[in-house]
């Protein structure tokens, strides 16, 4: 009788599991909508009069790419690392072009996290990559905790306040993967930047970052699918990787 029993029990209960799920994906894309609803018109009108006129991007298609540097304890045998990353990711990007024939137009904006933000260059103090590597280059290590939060609240403002509307805004947030206890609620600044129209690359920058609890969360934080969205710094051709990432995403916000 158990026998016959059991499939009956998961013909029951699989569709309300299916179910459930749907639900719960209608009602955040609902509440994605209703949050969108709610920040657009400020975001437009931020946005339609960006306030540095020489240096903004000037073609319908170009990335504003942030970076957010782990500065912190736990960061700091990386911290050389995570420097050179971002300098051979925006050095590729000056050469990358698009399946189009264009070139990529790009400026770059970087801030440090540990127990607070350090905006040490913003979009509007963009002037190229050689300036650009030169001021990355003596950036000290902080140390002290975790608080990534804090940067991702911070580069969410200096979008408002400096992005061009037609820009793809690209974040690449290098971390260990494991946060302060008290660093503030990380996944809803998370949401909210996205809502901004933000895409979040998660790279890990330790072997500590692949453990699956700190993978699953990063997972949570990346835009997905995570294949192309989380990555560590520690793997073979991370530099190609993201760099690939980064021009076909923007290749696809441009067709659109
Ligand atoms: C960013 O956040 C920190 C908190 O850690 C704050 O101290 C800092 O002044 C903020 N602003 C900028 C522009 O970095």
């Amino acid at each position: 009788m158990w026998r016959w029993l059991l499939p009956l029990l998961l013909l029951g209960v699989f569709p309300a599991l299916l179910a459930q799920d749907y639900y719960e994906e209608d009602y955040e894309e609902e509440e994605d909508t209703r949050r969108r609803k709610k920040t657009s018109p400020k975001t437009l009108t931020t946005n339609l009069i960006p306030k540095n006129g020489q240096n903004r991007i000037a073609e319908d298609c170009g990335v504003e790419l942030a970076f957010l540097v782990d500065s912190s304890e736990s960061a700091k045998d990386n911290h050389a690392q995570e420097k050179q990353f971002v300098i051979d990711v925006v050095e590729r990007l000056q050469g990358a072009r698009l399946h189009t024939g264009r070139s990529l137009s790009f400026r770059t904006a970087l801030l440090q996290y540990s127990s607070r933000s350090l905006t040490e260059q913003t979009f509007a103090q963009w002037q190229g990559v050689a300036h650009f590597r030169t001021r990355i280059r003596d950036i000290p290590y902080i140390g002290q905790g975790t608080y990534a939060t804090y940067a991702i609240t911070n580069l969410t403002h200096l979008y408002l306040q400096e992005s061009a509307m037609s820009a793809v805004k690209v974040t690449l947030l290098l971390t260990d993967g494991q946060f302060h206890p008290r660093n503030p609620d990380i996944f809803s600044a998370v949401a909210d930047a996205k809502n901004q129209g933000l895409r979040f690359f998660m790279v890990g920058i330790t072997p500590a970052a692949n453990e699956p609890g700190n993978v699953q969360r990063l997972r949570l934080l990346a835009n997905s699918p995570s294949e192309r969205f989380l990555h560590n710094l520690q793997d073979r051709n991370i530099v190609d990787k993201v760099v690939k990432e980064i021009d076909s995403g923007t290749f696809g916000a441009c067709v659109l």
